[in-house]
């Protein structure tokens, strides 16, 4: 315990050591902090700060223990964490003079490094997993372009839709989630080595050149914020709430589609459970599942911005606390991900029940007020009164949309004090049938065939960008 030997007189009792450790949780930092030692220490030999040969050795010393693995690390709570290990490690192998290595360098300024060259990692993968969720879903997507289907809203009948569009409204939300990487990754990509405890150090250190040995795209510039900035932390698990949030609102509707009541999706038998008391149960646990988790993460988030609100500047030990729940949130997140991917590019939409559930209802009613106000001149509100009596009318006297003709508005229409309309027959069938209906949405956004065609050929360009930015 050689940091302690001078300060103190005793040791920490095994309960405050093991209370104290960041050590289980520090693994997922080893590399890390081997490549920041590493880059410090070449750094301190370019400079002249510390002697060359010591700096070699040093060197020689964590290449070993990078190729010897983590396990030939002494794991006990008195090591306090991966930092302390490692220099005891460099330690045990070079001598004494495994102390230069500390040169200019605190736990501070090191361990707020390793975190950050984890992260990035973790935030390219995740991004690489949602653009491969993207490219599942439009394939998927194309062979629904005309598979006719029901929009919701508050959960009513609304509109008639088709199931392309609707998955492609996930991958809208998938592509945000992605761009706020992005955004994300600049602010984590940053180099707080070099601020050292908190005030950087008398030594002459060239965080220009540690910045360019750790692949850092800058260095942070003030000392104080470098040590105890966790914002970056922040946003990344917030990231992780905001895509985990889509695809728990997916989750949501493949549980509810999957019902007995709604019939529209089948979830493959890899990701379903069943009873063990009812043989008939077919389960969508791993929806549930997911659906859950992301109220981990967003708890996460709370559990991190509710430690750091109240931290003065700058390193406290509370910022210790925080990595376990960043890790944890990374950890969900990389997992749910992977499964939802899996689980929705496997599910079967039963095209009838989707058909039939977009012709019930009087889903299309907005059409038929559309031709009033084209065809007839008529304001869009006339038009609205007029059809909400129809279907009022249709509900009560239990008919559907084929049997609203021409004369049956027109006789609505009298009723309400209007003039009649002199519909054509053939439009008011074209407005009330769900595929014309769908046709006739040509607008960019919309869930005409041809426009959903556009938004996936616009997806795709920014598909291959992405994968060419990332080197895939
Ligand atoms: N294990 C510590 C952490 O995760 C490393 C920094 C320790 N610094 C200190 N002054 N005790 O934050």
């Amino acid at each position: 315990m050689a940091i302690r030997d001078g300060r103190l007189k005793k040791g920490m009792t095994d309960e405050a050591a093991e209370y104290n450790s960041s050590l289980e949780f520090d693994k997922i930092i080893f590399e890390a902090d081997i490549k920041t030692n590493f880059a410090h220490t070449s750094m301190l030999k370019h400079e002249k700060i510390i002697d060359e040969n010591t700096a070699d050795k040093i060197l020689e010393a964590l290449d070993k223990l990078k190729e010897e693995g983590i396990d030939v690390l002494v794991f006990d709570p008195s090591v306090e964490d991966i930092h302390m290990a490692i220099e005891n490690y460099v330690t045990e192998v070079v001598g004494p003079e495994a102390g230069f290595m500390h040169t200019a360098k605190s736990r501070n300024d090191q361990v707020a490094t390793d975190i950050r060259l984890v992260l990035r990692e973790k935030i390219i993968d995740i991004q690489i997993g949602i653009l491969n969720f993207i490219e599942g879903i439009v394939e998927f997507a194309k062979k629904h372009l005309e598979t006719v289907f029901i929009g919701y809203t508050h959960l009513q009948h609304a509109q008639p839709i088709t199931v392309a569009h609707h998955l492609m409204a996930y991958v809208q939300s998938l592509k945000r989630d992605y761009e706020r990487f992005e955004d994300t990754y600049k602010r984590v990509n940053l180099n707080p080595l070099g601020s050292a405890a908190m005030t950087t150090t008398s030594f002459p250190i060239n965080r220009d050149l540690t910045t360019k040995l750790l692949g850092f795209d800058g260095y942070l510039e003030n000392s104080m914020d470098g040590v105890s900035a966790r914002d970056f932390i922040v946003e990344t698990v917030f990231d992780l709430s905001c895509l985990c949030t889509t695809l728990s609102k997916i989750c949501e509707e493949l549980i509810l589609w999957s019902t007995n009541e709604f019939g529209i999706v089948e979830i493959a038998d890899e990701y379903s459970s069943t009873s063990s008391i009812m043989p008939q149960k077919k389960n969508p646990d791993i929806a549930e599942l997911a659906r859950a988790k992301s109220t981990v993460i967003t708890g996460e988030l709370v559990t991190i911005l509710s430690i750091l609100k109240a931290i003065p500047y700058t390193y406290n030990k509370d910022l210790q606390e925080i990595t376990p729940h960043l890790w944890n949130a990374v950890e969900v997140g990389e997992s749910t991900l992977s499964i939802v991917t899996k689980m929705l590019l496997s599910v079967e939409f039963n095209k009838e029940r989707c058909l039939e559930l977009a012709g019930k209802n009087f889903a299309t009613a907005t059409d038929l007020a559309d031709i009033m106000v084209r065809e007839k001149g008529i304001p869009f509100r006339t038009a609205h009164q007029i059809v909400g009596r129809i279907v009022n009318d249709a509900i009560a006297n239990d008919l559907s949309e084929e049997n609203i003709t021409s004369n049956y508005i027109d006789n609505i229409a009298i009723e309400l004090g209007f003039d009649e309309l002199n519909l054509d027959d053939v439009l008011v069938q074209k407005a009330l049938n769900p595929l014309d209906n769908i046709k006739m949405r040509t607008v960019p956004g919309g869930p005409s065939p041809d426009m959903v065609k556009v938004a996936m050929s616009n997806i795709n360009d920014f598909l291959n960008k992405e994968y060419e930015k990332k080197g895939i």
